[in-house]
This record gives C-alpha cells, structure tokens and sequence, in this order.
C-alpha cells in the first residue's frame, strides 16, 4: 500500500481521489511542526505540500522511503530541490492549474489600485462620502511592462490588451516573434522599466531576479510607476520600495506576496498609505484549488504507481 502524506490544506476533490485509490492511503496532517514532520517522514512515500510546509534537508533525508514530493501549485521555493535531486526524490509542481487565478488577481489589484477601491470602500462605511479624494486612473492607453512572459505573464497580456493598454514584456527565455503573435513587444529589462506606467511580475525567484526591483532600477523607472507583484516577495526590495514609494517615485503599488509571509511585523510597505495588501492570494479561487489539488493527487499516484512522471522540476540520474 503506498502511503501519502497531505501536510498543506488541499482542495476537496484531490482529497476525495486519494481516498478512492484502492492502493494507496492517505493522512492529511497540517500544521505540523518542524520536529513532527521529520518525525513521520519515514512512513510516507509520497509527500503532497502548497507553500507552507517547509520540505528542507532534514526533512527530506528523514524520507527514507519517499519518492515523489508533489507541489499543488507553481513555485517550488518552499523544497530543497537540489536535496531531493540527491536523494532521488522527484519533486514536481503543477504548472498552469492556477494561473488563470493568478492573471485574474493581478487585474483586480491592477484595477483596485488605479481605482482607490479600497480606502474609498473604507471611507464610506466610515460615514463619509469623498468622491473627490478617489478619483483615479485608466488602464486605458497606458503601458504595461510585464517582467516574466510565461503562461501568467501572457494571460495578463491578454486581459490588459483588452482593456486598452500597450504591453511590452521582458523574459530572456521567450522569442520576440512569439510575443509579437500576441501584440507584445518583447524589449530589454531597461525599456521595460522605463517606459511602463504599469509592472507587474511573473518571474520566478532565482539568484538572477532576486531584489530585481532594488533602488537603482526603481530610479530607472518612470516617476508616477505603479508596481504590482502576485509573483513572489524576494524579487522586490521591500526597504527600496517603501523609500521610492513615500518620495513618491512610485506612485502606488499592489503586493500579494511578501519577503516573509506573513509579512514581518516591522515589514516597511504595511501601512503606507498608496500600498494595497492582499495575503498570497494569487491562486486562492476555487477553480485553481480544485485544479491543483486534483493534477497533484493524479501526478504524485501515476509517479508512484509507476505509470508516469509528469511535470518534474528535478531531473534524476
Ligand atoms: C504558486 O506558486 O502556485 C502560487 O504562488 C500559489 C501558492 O503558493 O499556492
């Protein structure tokens, strides 16, 4: 009987597939501790995580019988990838179950922020009734730079074409002619952060695009940018973004993620006034849930059963 453990919350249907597989059992244990988790790693096969359980050396090399990590969801920044390569380990994610989600948030923080949704929302319930204070901006006929132009990157592409706007994207790993079949010019980093009044991010962390969005390339974008992330936090300098947004270089700024989440107590971007928070929720609807929790569930048996390994992030030898 294989064994697997669930050690994040998953969506409902990949819980009820684990329970119909006739060779396989499941247990759903979140919450556990560091020390809990190394502690029963050695029970388990197959190990099933978002991105809050922490899958680091010690915990995979106390997997002495694990084979497969399953990530419900993109960013693996969570597992020691290069730990479980050594162990043999397959680590695999689940690229596009929720990126329509994610393309989605970026729209509506896009928007929200534009349109002071959120403080006008405050102030009303608070008695007041201040429309002059909100009046905001159009996406209409402004540019937006997006900096990763992968699956999310192209469905923001998309919607923002759709409401008007010039997109121009950076990604070293895409061909202009496939971003020009889009309508999207595909320039350098430099041009991008020049000429947007939009950012937004889709990137994954590695050691070239961490901190990318640091205080000399804020200087390098227009003054008045908008600067939006439901990427991830370690791509943005959070003190240099705090700086640029109080001497008003950056106008406002939309942020999902964080450096640490959740965000420290002392993280200098909660609070200021032209900053809009949302709490990691790029890919929380309950499509991309359902998504990733039923292409995990399908992934993390086939790769145990033997039939197949799809959507590994590690190569084995
Ligand atoms: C992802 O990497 O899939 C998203 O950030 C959502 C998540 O962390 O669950």
């Amino acid at each position: 009987m294989l064994r697997i453990l669930v050690s994040d919350k998953l969506g409902q249907a990949g819980l009820e597939m684990l329970a119909k597989a006739a060779d396989a059992e499941y247990d759903m244990k979140t919450g556990l501790s560091k020390e809990e988790l190394v502690g029963i790693m050695p029970s388990y096969d197959g190990l099933i995580v978002r991105s809050g359980t922490q899958v680091d050396a010690d915990v995979l090399a106390r997997g002495t019988k694990l084979k497969v990590v399953g990530r419900a969801g993109i960013g693996v920044d969570n597992i020691d990838v290069a730990a479980a390569t050594k162990q043999n380990i397959v680590v695999m994610n689940t690229p596009g179950s929720n990126s329509v989600a994610t393309a989605e948030q970026t729209m509506a923080l896009m928007l929200a922020v534009s349109r002071h949704t959120v403080p006008a929302h405050n102030s009303l319930v608070a008695g007041e009734w201040n429309r002059a204070q909100f009046a905001g901006v159009e996406l209409n006929d402004k540019v937006l730079g997006i900096v990763g132009f992968g699956r999310i990157g192209r469905l923001v592409a998309e919607r923002a074409k759709a409401f008007g706007m010039t997109v121009l994207a950076h990604d070293p790993y895409v061909k202009a002619e496939d971003a020009a079949k889009m309508g999207v010019s595909l320039v350098d980093l430099d041009r991008v952060f020049s000429q947007a009044d939009y950012l937004t991010l889709h990137t994954a962390v590695t050691p070239e695009t961490t901190t990318m969005i640091n205080y000399p390339s804020i200087k390098k974008m227009k003054k008045g940018v908008i600067i939006i992330n439901v990427a991830r936090g370690k791509l943005i300098d959070e003190a240099a973004l705090a700086e640029a947004l109080q001497e008003g270089h950056v106008k406002a700024a939309a942020l999902d993620v964080y450096v640490s989440e959740p965000p420290a107590a002392d993280n200098p971007l909660i609070g200021l006034p032209h900053v809009l928070h949302t709490p990691h929720l790029g890919a929380s609807t309950v499509e991309a849930q359902r998504n990733v929790a039923t292409q995990i569930v399908s992934q993390v048996l086939d790769c145990l059963r033997g039939v197949e390994t799809r959507n590994a992030v590690n190569k084995l030898s």
